[in-house]
C-alpha cells in the first residue's frame, strides 16, 4: 500500500506547480483541509498522510520500518517501530516522483518541516521552495528525549486522548480554546485517529533526528518562515534563528496562534502561501 493523499487543483500539467504539504505530529493530511480548499490559483496541493498516519499504514510501500534496537533509542521498546525522518523523507521523495510533482514547493509543519530538511538533504533536486511552519532545525536536548520517553509510555499506557488531553493546551492559543471549540474538536479528532503505534514510532524518530542547523545555509531555495506568536513548541525565537542562517528566507510571524497557524488562522496562513508562491512564478 503507498501513501493516502488528499489532493486539489487538478490537472498536473495545467499547474503552475504543486505545493506538496507535510502535516505534523500526532495529525495527518487533513490538518490542511483549508489550505486544499483555497489554494493559489493554477497549483495543485497533494496533502500525504504520511506512514503509520491518517490512513497511511505503517508498513506502507516501499521500505522496512526499523524497530527501537535497530536504530537504539530508548523511546520505542527494542520490538517497536520507530518511523524515523529518513523513512518519511524517501515516502515524500517517492510520491513527488509517482505524481511527477517535483521539484515542488513543500510546504511543511513542525514535524513535516524535519522531514523537509532531510528531503532536502537527500533529494535537492525535488524542492523548488519551501514553507516552514512553526519548525526548528536543532535535534532534540536531553531534556526533550525525555520528555519523548514519558510521552511514549502515556500513549502505552493511556493511549490517544491522554496523548490529546496532554497536547492540547500546547498546540492551540488560548484564545482559540476559549472561542473556538470546533477548532479543538478537530484537532483533539485528528490526534485520537492516530494509533498509539504510530505516536511511539514518531516520538522515538524525532528523538534521533539529525540537526539540521548545519544544511541551514546550503538551503538555497526561496524559503519562507512562518511561526505562531504564541506558539510555546517551536517559538519566534527558533524561527527568527532559522531565518538569520537560510541564504533566501523571510519571516511571517501569525497574530493569535500557537503551534497550528494553519488551523487557528487559515485565511492569514493562505494569504502568506499565496503571496510566496506568486512571486515564484515570475
Ligand atoms: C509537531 O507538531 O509536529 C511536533 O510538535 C513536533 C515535535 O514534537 O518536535
Amino acid at each position: 500500500m503507498e501513501l493516502q493523499l488528499r489532493s486539489s487543483g487538478g490537472d498536473p500539467t495545467a499547474a503552475r506547480g504543486t505545493i506538496v504539504f507535510l502535516h505534523g505530529f500526532p495529525f495527518d493530511g487533513s490538518v490542511w483541509a483549508a489550505q486544499l480548499e483555497a489554494l493559489p490559483e493554477g497549483w495543485r496541493g497533494l496533502a500525504p498522510d504520511l506512514r503509520g498516519f491518517g490512513r497511511s499504514d505503517i508498513h506502507a510501500d516501499p521500505g522496512i520500518v526499523p524497530t527501537g534496537a535497530d536504530v537504539g533509542t530508548p523511546v520505542a521498546k527494542a520490538t517497536e517501530p520507530v518511523l524515523t525522518m529518513e523513512l518519511l523523507a524517501n515516502d515524500v521523495a517517492g510520491l513527488i516522483e509517482r505524481e511527477e510533482a517535483g521539484p515542488a514547493v513543500v510546504c511543511a509543519l513542525s514535524m513535516g518541516g524535519y522531514v523537509a530538511f532531510e528531503l532536502w538533504r537527500r533529494r535537492p533536486d525535488l524542492v523548488r521552495a519551501l514553507v516552514l511552519v512553526d519548525t526548528r532545525s536543532e535535534p532534540d536536548t536531553d531534556e526533550g528525549r525525555e520528555a519523548r520517553m514519558r510521552m511514549a509510555q502515556t500513549a502505552r499506557d493511556a493511549g490517544a486522548a491522554a496523548i490529546a488531553g496532554a497536547m492540547l493546551p500546547t498546540l492551540l492559543s488560548n484564545r482559540t480554546l476559549d472561542r473556538h471549540p470546533e477548532v479543538a474538536d478537530r484537532v483533539r479528532e485528528m490526534i485520537l485517529q492516530t494509533p498509539p503505534a504510530t505516536i511511539i514510532a514518531a516520538l522515538a524518530g524525532m528523538a534521533i533526528r539529525h540537526d539540521a542547523t548545519g544544511d541551514l545555509p546550503t538551503i538555497t531555495v526561496p524559503t519562507l518562515v512562518v511561526v505562531g506568536e504564541e506558539d510555546p513548541i517551536t517559538h519566534v525565537d527558533h524561527a527568527r534563528a532559522m531565518v538569520e542562517r537560510l541564504p533566501d528566507a523571510r519571516l511571517e510571524v501569525v497574530p493569535a496562534a500557537a503551534h497550528l497557524p494553519v488551523v487557528e488562522q487559515p485565511e492569514a496562513f493562505n494569504r502568506l502561501l499565496a503571496d510566496f508562491v506568486r512571486r515564484l512564478e515570475g
